[in-house]
């Protein structure tokens, strides 16, 4: 219940469904939150802060596009006038659109993906890292496809690599005032970003018209452990994890929370 008593944690995209996850589990254990997420999910966003808000902690929400500087620059700011100081960042807004064979992506769908997944995760640590406490934890959300390649996604593929490099920088950069760094690496989560109709015709190809569960069966063939996908506060333990003082000496590793998808074999 306290292993994050006495912190304040920036959460981005904390309107959705692994962001909103993450808020709730550090608010669980203690922490006050700063959330933030687009003005389009503003009223997700709302409900996020309530659901902080009934944990009995602080949560302080912001309007901000992570392609946009100056958007973050005001909210990080903003958050932690309120609540006086800035331990933990979780960097964890992304997108999953515009799928298609490499050579067939648009420029539209590639810069989009680029901004959002990997200049939007830099920008986030550019705000924020200069108002973190020492010895704070910086969390970078990217994938097991930042691990592992898969058909269809290059330009999301390539971000979620991407960031592991920004991620392994910033742990040299910021370990001498004991600031840690890590990657989470999620598999398939229950979230809208695969519950879509449009992962489901990626998942099942030769199918006309593929359900929910067709999609799970097709997941669960993918998977060492016999589930589709997992929950999203599954990789909230694992941020709380790497948010807290339990993992005081981990510092640029790449945690993977998948059910065995890139092990098996
Ligand atoms: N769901 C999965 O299976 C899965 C697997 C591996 C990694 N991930 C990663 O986990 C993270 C969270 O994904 P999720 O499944 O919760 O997705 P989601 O689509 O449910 O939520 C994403 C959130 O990010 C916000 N967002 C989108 N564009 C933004 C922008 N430009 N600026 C600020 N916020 C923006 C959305 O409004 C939303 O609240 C992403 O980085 C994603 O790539 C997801």
């Amino acid at each position: 219940m306290n292993r994050m008593q006495h912190t304040v944690a920036l959460i981005t995209g904390a309107a959705g469904g692994m962001g909103r996850a993450h808020c709730r589990r550090l608010a669980e254990e203690g922490a006050d939150i700063i959330a933030l997420d687009i003005e389009a999910a503003a009223v997700e966003l709302a409900e996020t802060a309530r659901e902080v808000e009934s944990l009995g902690r602080y949560c302080v929400t912001g309007v901000a596009d992570v392609r946009d500087q100056a958007s973050l620059d005001v909210a990080v700011a903003d958050g932690v006038a309120a609540l006086g100081r800035l331990d933990v960042i979780v960097a964890n807004a992304g997108i999953y659109t515009d799928l298609g064979l490499s050579w067939e992506l648009s420029d539209q769908a590639w810069q989009r993906t680029i901004d959002i997944n990997l200049t939007g995760m830099w920008h986030t640590v550019r705000a924020a890292v200069p108002a973190l406490s020492d010895g704070g934890s910086v969390v970078i959300v990217s994938s097991t496809n930042g691990i592992v390649g898969a058909a269809a996604a290059a330009h999301y593929s390539a971000s979620k690599h991407a960031v592991v490099g920004l991620a392994r920088t910033l742990a040299n950069e910021l370990g001498p005032r004991g600031i840690r760094v890590n990657t989470v690496h999620p598999g398939s989560v229950a979230t809208p970003m695969i519950l879509n109709d449009a992962v489901y015709a990626k998942l099942c190809p030769d199918l006309p018209n593929p359900t929910q569960q067709d999609a799970a069966d097709a997941l669960a063939r993918r998977t060492i452990l016999p589930v589709a996908w997992v929950d999203p506060v599954d990789i909230s333990n694992a941020v709380l994890f790497l948010a807290s003082d339990e993992s005081r000496y981990v510092t640029g590793i790449q945690l993977v929370v998948d059910a065995g998808l890139t092990q098996k074999v």
